[in-house]
């Protein structure tokens, strides 16, 4: 499974890249306002420190300014694809971009029959929010099985992204599943490192170690 990084902060993304294990970044307008930048701006920074797909969020809510918008990210950098949130413009906007070699991550999809329609419009990545869907009660990661069954089922090669992760047992379930790409928040790549036994396991090495060395 590819491992992104869903931020747009260049220090987190500098350190998930040193560890060898990053395949892409995930930014929106939320995660942009937090850093203090804009989009454009940031983007372009980030496609400066890693050589990875970046998602890039278009804001215009017709179809027209969603092209418009999309082709001037897209001009940023080679690696920037344009997120578009799910609706009926942003299908007509897929097909015009993805005609256009430009890579569109539909975004925003909670149910498998958005990530149908998304694929069929041509969209490169779709992107289920399986914590948004927990927190109103429902099982979100089902709707990453039903999305990955259906491609399989026609053959479609537009990659399923699980997006609005919250914690490991969400990118374990992902992964099981098969799904293509997880996008991870800093932190639960932090918590997926650890484990307890690891750290005992070190420390009883480490005293081990310094018994021998006496002897
Ligand atoms: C995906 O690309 C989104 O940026 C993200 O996963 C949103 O998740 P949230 O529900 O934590 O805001």
């Amino acid at each position: 499974m590819k491992i992104f990084i869903d931020t747009a902060n260049l220090d987190m993304i500098k350190e998930i890249n040193s560890w060898g294990i990053l395949d892409g970044v995930t930014t929106n307008p939320s995660l942009i306002a937090k850093e203090g930048t804009d989009t454009r701006t940031r983007v372009k920074e980030i496609a400066g420190i890693v050589d990875v797909p970046i998602s890039a969020e278009a804001m215009s809510l017709d179809a027209e300014g969603m092209i418009k918008e999309g082709r001037e990210l897209a001009s940023i950098h080679e690696n920037i694809n344009v997120k578009l949130p799910m609706s009926i413009e942003a299908l007509k906007a897929t097909k015009v971009l993805s005609g256009e070699g430009i890579d569109v991550n539909m975004t925003l999809i909670f149910s498998p029959q958005q990530a149908l329609l998304a694929a069929k419009a041509g969209a490169r990545y779709v992107s289920p929010f399986v914590g948004r869907l927990d927190d109103i009660g429902l099982y979100g990661t089902e709707i990453l099985e039903q999305v990955i069954g259906i491609f399989f089922n026609y053959g479609f090669d537009t990659e399923v992204i699980a997006a609005s992760i919250r914690g490991p047992v969400h990118v374990l379930e992902a992964a099981s599943m098969g799904c293509d790409i997880a996008t991870i928040p800093y932190n639960v790549l932090l918590q997926m490192v650890s484990h307890p036994k690891t750290d005992e396991g070190i420390q009883n090495f480490i005293k081990d170690y310094e018994k021998s060395k006496k002897k």
